[in-house]
């Protein structure tokens, strides 16, 4: 480790990062089992996946709440405003380097500071699933769980089932955003830097 290298990942963004990414790993192998497996040939047994799953769920929900309360106090939630001059240019420059400039060996065009700590596009992209998928796959999750607390219909449409399809069309989402991230956080001078970073806190020198 070196003195230049920056402390990025407090200890309790990585306790509630390394939690929150064991849930949602078990949230989606237990909601595809649950969603396509076949009663007769389950990828998992139906009520191993219902069990783990509501338990991931209530862990992931708690878990976000710590992370809604410490990321604003903490002011580690001033990274995750998104900066709208110059919006899209900056992510399409952003894009092109993941697509194209990365590959050349060229400069990242956003360096990462203790201020910013995030290029445009993962700003977005952790805005969006932290606070829109999130948010929403937690409360539609806890409306599943608790089905008496929806409305029986909502222009003519079940209640239960315009619920289960927002769930699950936030848990698309979530396991898209997934493999991206898995792929961007890739991203750098080795491919494991940025993984050891999120689980020791510092962002090495020579990969600002
Ligand atoms: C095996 C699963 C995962 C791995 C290996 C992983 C890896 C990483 C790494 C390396 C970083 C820091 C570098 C960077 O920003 O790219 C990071 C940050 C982050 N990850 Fe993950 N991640 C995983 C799962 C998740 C999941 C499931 C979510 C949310 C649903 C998530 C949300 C975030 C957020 C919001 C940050 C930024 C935290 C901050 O600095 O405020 N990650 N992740």
């Amino acid at each position: 480790m070196s003195k230049h290298d920056l402390y990025l990942y407090p200890v309790w963004l990585r306790i509630w990062h390394g939690v929150n990414a064991i849930c949602i790993i078990l949230l989606i192998v237990t909601g595809i089992s649950m969603q396509y497996g076949n009663l007769d040939y389950p990828f998992l047994p139906f009520k191993t996946s219902v069990l783990l799953h509501n338990f991931a769920g209530v862990t992931a929900a708690i878990g976000y709440a710590v992370f809604l309360v410490y990321n604003h106090f903490s002011g580690n939630g001033k990274q995750y405003v998104p900066n709208y001059r110059g919006f899209a240019g900056r992510i399409s420059k952003q894009g092109m380097y993941y697509l194209y400039g990365y590959f050349k060996g060229e400069p990242k065009p956003f360096p990462i500071t203790k201020e910013n700590k995030f290029n445009p596009l993962q700003r977005f992209s952790y805005l969006t699933t932290m606070y829109v998928f999130v948010p929403i796959i937690a409360i539609t999750g806890v409306g599943l769980l608790y089905p008496e607390l929806i409305f029986t219909k909502i222009f003519n449409i079940g209640g239960v089932q315009l619920t289960a399809v927002l769930h699950s069309v936030m848990g698309f989402f979530i396991s898209l955003f997934l493999i991206v991230h898995l792929y961007v956080a890739s991203i750098g001078k080795n491919p494991l830097r940025n993984y050891k970073s999120i689980i020791n806190g510092y962002h090495a020198a020579d990969d600002h």
